[in-house]
C-alpha cells in the first residue's frame, strides 16, 4: 500500500515523479486525452506494476510515450513516411501509430506483440515527466481496468489510492477522450480507435482512410482483432445504458413513452429533457465538449446511483465518432434506433 500523493504541475512535482519513476514506480500523469499510469517503458518490472496497478488483462498492450522525434527511431523500425506525414500533422497531440517494435521494448510492454503504439502527447507536463525521466514512459489509461478513463486527478485518485506513490494534478483534460490509434497498410491508414484526430482529419493527408469494423461493432470475445482493447467491455458504469439514436423529438418521445423504473436521461442539453419530468443530466452539445464530458458523466450517473440510463445518441462526425465509440461500450452496445 502506497500513501498516494497529490504532486502539483509544476518544476517540484514534474522533478520527484521523475525520481520516483528513475526508482522503477509507476505514477499518475496527466496528458491532454485523459490522465495515463506511467512507468519506464524499457524496464520489464516498472511495466508489470503498471498491469497490477490496474488490474488489467496482461494481453493488452501499452502506448510508450515520448516527447521528441529522435526517440522514434530508437524504439521501432521500419517507420513508413505516412508516418513522419502524421507526425508532422498531429505530433505533439493525440495520436497513436502502431509500428514495428525493436527489441529493446519488452515483451510486456507490447504484451508479446511485434509491435508498439507510439504517442508524443501535447500535454506541457506530460512532455516534460518524459524529459526529466529520460526514456519514453508506457502508460495506459490510469482507471481501474473496466471503469471510465480519468478526466481529472481526482479520478485518479479514487481508482488508484493506496496503489501508486502519487499522481501530479494538471487540472481538466482538454480533450477528454484517448488517442486516435491508426495502423499503417500498403496502400492506406487504419482507424483501429477513433479520438480527436478525426477520420476527416486523416482523410485530409491520405485518399485511403479504412475505419477498422472493431471500432462501431461488438467483436466476439475469441475474435482475432487488429487491436487487443477492442475485445474489453470499457468504461462500464454499474447503470443499464442504452443508447437513443434519433431526433430530439422522437428522443423525446420515446423516453416519454418508457419512463418509470427510475429512469435517468443522458442528453446534450435541458432543452432534450425539459418538461418531460424525467431525472436527466447533461453531457454536452457538440462533439468536443461531449468528449471532455463523457468519462465524467459515467462516473458521475454511478455516484447518483442510477439505474436504467437512456442516452442521447451523439453525431458520429469529427470527434462524435469517438464518443459514440466509448459510449457504445459504456452501454454494452445496447442501441434503439428510432
Ligand atoms: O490517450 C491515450 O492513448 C491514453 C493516454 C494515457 O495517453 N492512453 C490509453 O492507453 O488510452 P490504453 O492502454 O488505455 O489504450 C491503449 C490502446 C488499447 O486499445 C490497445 O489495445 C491499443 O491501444 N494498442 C496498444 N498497442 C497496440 C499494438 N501494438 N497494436 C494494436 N493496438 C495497440
Ligand atoms: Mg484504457
Amino acid at each position: 500500500m502506497y500513501d498516494t500523493k497529490m504532486l502539483a504541475a509544476d518544476a517540484d512535482g514534474i522533478a520527484e515523479a521523475a525520481e520516483l519513476l528513475k526508482a522503477g514506480e509507476v505514477v499518475g500523469m496527466p496528458t491532454e486525452t485523459v490522465y495515463g499510469l506511467a512507468a519506464n517503458a524499457l524496464d520489464p518490472e516498472a511495466v508489470k506494476k503498471i498491469f497490477i496497478a490496474k488490474g488489467r488483462p496482461q494481453d493488452n498492450p501499452l502506448i510508450v510515450h515520448i516527447c521528441d522525434i529522435d526517440m522514434l527511431g530508437q524504439l521501432v523500425k521500419d517507420i513508413p513516411e505516412a508516418a513522419y506525414r502524421c507526425a508532422e500533422a498531429f505530433w505533439p497531440g493525440p495520436l497513436t501509430m502502431i509500428l514495428p517494435k525493436r527489441d529493446i521494448i519488452p515483451d510486456v510492454t507490447s504484451a508479446g506483440l511485434a509491435t508498439a503504439g507510439i504517442r508524443m502527447p501535447s500535454n506541457k507536463t506530460a512532455r516534460a515527466l518524459i524529459k526529466a525521466a529520460g526514456f519514453p514512459l508506457a502508460a495506459p489509461s490510469a482507471n481501474l481496468s473496466g471503469s471510465p478513463s480519468p478526466t481529472t486527478a481526482q479520478h485518479v485518485f479514487k481508482d488508484m489510492n493506496g496503489r501508486i506513490p502519487c499522481i501530479i494534478d494538471d487540472g481538466s483534460c482538454a480533450v477528454g477522450v484517448e488517442s486516435t490509434v491508426i495502423a499503417f497498410e500498403r496502400d492506406g491508414v487504419r482507424l483501429l480507435r477513433p479520438g480527436f484526430i478525426s477520420v476527416e482529419d486523416l482523410r485530409e493527408l491520405f485518399d485511403n482512410v479504412i475505419v477498422d469494423k472493431g471500432v462501431t461493432e461488438e467483436v466476439a470475445a475469441n475474435a482475432v482483432v487488429a487491436s487487443p482493447g477492442m475485445k474489453y467491455k470499457h468504461y462500464a458504469p454499474k447503470a443499464d445504458i442504452t443508447i437513443i439514436d434519433g431526433t430530439q423529438e422522437q428522443f423525446r418521445e420515446y423516453c416519454k413513452a418508457h419512463s418509470g423504473g427510475e429512469l435517468m436521461l443522458m442528453v446534450f442539453d435541458r432543452s432534450d429533457a425539459e418538461g418531460l419530468g424525467i431525472e436527466y443530466i447533461e453531457y454536452g452539445a457538440d462533439g468536443e465538449a461531449q468528449a471532455r464530458l463523457l468519462f465524467d458523466t459515467l462516473r458521475r450517473l454511478d455516484e447518483l446511483g442510477a439505474k436504467r440510463v437512456y442516452a442521447r445518441c451523439p453525431d458520429r462526425s469529427g470527434v462524435g465518432l469517438a464518443v459514440y465509440n466509448r459510449l457504445l461500450r459504456a452501454a454494452g452496445f445496447q442501441v434503439i434506433r428510432l
